[in-house]
């Protein structure tokens, strides 16, 4: 009866008031509850029934839709915007009373005998463990065509991003006692939805069971036109909705329940990732160790951050018995050092780099703990404003904001009782993103920053198994570091010790002995039986070995001479060219087979790759 007053005591709202009567219930609850939030002005001036009726009936879904995936309804939203809003007008500083202090940190940036030991103890724990990997990202500054997930990571076999995760899950699998699906949740957004789904059926799953794959879809939500909370209009019928960000992983993984089941299920850490980090199965067994032993209920992964770095910088913050590590951006790190501990602002060590680490966002979060805190907040973790106002008054904005929430900041609603720890990795090992377009990641290299684009994540990816070899005692040495169109790249050795073949570092020592690699070699090793002793790898060769589960390859005193792979720029023409494939055209290269040398075992058995007995 309340609303019946407020619709005919108010002349703009008489369009709504005459279209009621055909309103759903649920419509006409969330109308109500709107108009009980003072939003008014998002039903003024409706057509009579017959006039416009699709478009209303569009925007009413959408109400609903975000009704009910947002805890708390859109009134919930609403309230929380209010208060943010109200807090940001203040300029409340979210650290005041706040000193910052070096976090607890375990520093794994050499890949020494602690680092085996963690590899260890995180190998011990696969079947306890699950990974979380949010895709739901437009990839705006990389404006690749497809999802992220469907680019090569590298063209010299064009492994994507989403088999490769799929490959370091399956080959856990295949390390466990007693082997389990490893539960793989992907969090897609609207944008990113249908072109995963239909990656993943495309490819049979990757390996993976479907029932292994959870899909979890984020919502946009409402944006806000002012300090009051009134939700933002694009046209008479049309919200304006924005992303709010990949922190909606928490709330998705409590509304869906999933979360609960999978420590129902006997899961004990989940791992989270992005998704074009090509290196991030490098540090996951260390760092899953890291977890285990000091028993951090979120272990961030990090890397050294040279001061005043564009990077997140992981602090202790300390105010009276309070304890909380958290992200900070950079921006806000230097003026808090300097009102508090440190005139001179953020310091370098004396290796260089600021004691508080670089957030690189893999994140591992014990289940249990977790779960209680998304009971506790119905998943809402630490949604933040940051509308840009219209002048100093702060009255009025620029454009429409919205709520925002970041999976990092989960320990903002940590108490004492919760351990917060950081595992520092090398950066390259552990982290080297696609996220820039050429264009973009040769002026990001000349100004001295990181390019984080698709040539330098291939780069690094070939890296890592360099290290890999390098570990298990392998001579070699590097070619020099080349731009690409502006963009640097390290031609090789170009290594690629696949998942199935090793995960730690102690596998690859206890399957590769001896031998050499040249610059420019190219190395490619899948499957799980494989070793090597002595082979050596001359100029631009290369070897591919290719074993199925059951077949034992031993390959030794074998020296490799061929012309391997080539790596070939592209013309301004090819460049230019729709037929050159996109993710192609993001590097600015191909690489082309010269002869390489193929060995392919596709049935169980032992089979021995030597000098002068070659199958
Ligand atoms: P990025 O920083 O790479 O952002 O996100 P982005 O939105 O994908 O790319 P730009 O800024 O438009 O260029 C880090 C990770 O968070 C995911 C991304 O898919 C990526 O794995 N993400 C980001 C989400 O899942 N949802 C979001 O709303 C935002």
């Amino acid at each position: 009866m309340e609303v019946e007053n407020r619709l005919s005591g108010n002349s703009a709202l008489a369009g709504v008031s005459t279209c009621w009567p055909k309103l759903s219930a649920p419509e006409q609850a969330v109308i109500a509850d709107l108009l009980e939030a003072d939003q008014g002005h998002l039903f003024a001036d409706w057509d009579e029934p017959g006039t416009e009726d699709q478009a209303k009936a569009a925007f009413l879904d959408d109400l609903l839709r975000i009704n009910e995936s947002y805890p708390g309804g859109l009134t919930g939203y609403i309230a929380n915007a209010r208060d943010l809003l109200a807090e940001a007008k203040e300029g409340k500083n979210p650290f005041e009373g706040f000193v910052p202090q070096q976090p607890d940190t375990v520093n794994l940036t050499e890949l020494n005998e602690e680092y085996d030991r963690y590899e260890r103890l995180g190998r011990d724990h696969f079947d306890k463990t699950a990974f979380v990997l949010v895709a739901g990202g437009l990839g705006e500054r990389l404006g690749y065509s497809g999802i992220k997930l469907d680019i090569p990571v590298e063209v010299t076999e064009t492994t994507t991003y989403l088999a490769h995760y799929a490959a370091n899950l399956k080959a856990m699998e295949s390390r466990m006692s007693s082997p389990r699906p490893v539960p793989f949740i992907i969090m897609v957004s609207e944008d990113t939805q249908a072109k995963t789904v239909a990656s993943l059926e495309a490819n049979h799953w990757f390996g993976l069971k479907k029932e292994q794959v959870h899909i979890l879809k984020q919502e946009l939500v409402p944006a806000i036109a002012d300090n009051d909370g009134h939700l933002a209009l694009k046209t008479r019928y049309e919200l304006v909705l924005k992303p709010h960000g990949h922190g909606d992983i928490h709330m998705l993984l409590h509304t869906s329940g999933i979360a609960a089941q999978l420590e129902e299920q006997g899961i004990e850490h989940l791992v989270f990732i992005q998704d074009t980090n090509g290196q991030v199965f490098n540090a996951v067994p260390a760092a899953l160790g890291v977890s285990v032993e000091k028993g951090f209920d979120f272990n961030s992964i990090a890397v050294n951050r040279i001061p005043g770095e564009a990077v997140g910088g992981l602090a202790k913050l300390v105010k009276g018995d309070t304890q909380l590590t958290l992200n900070v951006e950079y921006n806000q790190l230097d003026p808090l050092l300097r009102a508090t501990i440190s005139p001179e602002g953020d310091v370098p060590n004396e290796q260089g780099f600021s004691v508080f680490p670089g957030n690189i966002n893999i994140l591992v979060i014990n289940v249990a703990t977790y779960v209680q805190i998304l009971k506790r907040t119905q998943g809402i973790i630490a949604e933040f404003v940051n509308p840009k106002y219209a002048d100093e008054t702060k009255s009025a904005f620029k454009k429409p904001t919205r709520l925002e929430t970041m999976m990092q900041d989960l320990p903002k609603l940590f108490g004492a009782e919760e351990k917060v720890g950081v595992s520092i990795f090398d950066r390259r090992w552990s982290f080297s993103a696609n996220k820039n377009k050429m264009a973009d990641a040769a002026v990001k290299h000349a100004a001295g920053g990181p390019s984080e684009s698709a040539a330098t994540a291939e780069s690094d990816f070939y890296l890592a198994g360099r290290m890999k070899l390098a570990a298990a005692g392998v001579q070699g040495s590097e070619s020099a570091e080349e731009l690409i169109h502006g963009v640097p790249f390290t031609r090789g050795p170009r290594v690629l010790l696949r998942p199935s073949f090793a995960l730690t570092l102690n596998e690859v020592r206890s399957k590769i002995s001896g031998g050499s690699i040249a610059d420019e070699a190219t190395l490619i090793l899948d499957g799980k039986d494989i070793t090597l002793e002595n082979v050596e790898l001359a100029g631009r060769s290369a070897l591919l070995i290719k074993a199925c589960d059951g077949a034992k390859v031993t390959v030794k005193n074998l020296k490799v001479e061929n012309d391997g792979f080539e790596l070939v720029k592209l013309t301004d023409e090819e460049q230019a060219s729709d037929a050159t494939p996109e993710y192609l055209r993001i590097r600015g290269y191909r690489i082309e087979d010269r002869g390489a040398k193929r060995y392919e075992f596709t049935e169980p058995g032992e089979y021995v790759v030597e000098v002068d007995h070659v199958p």
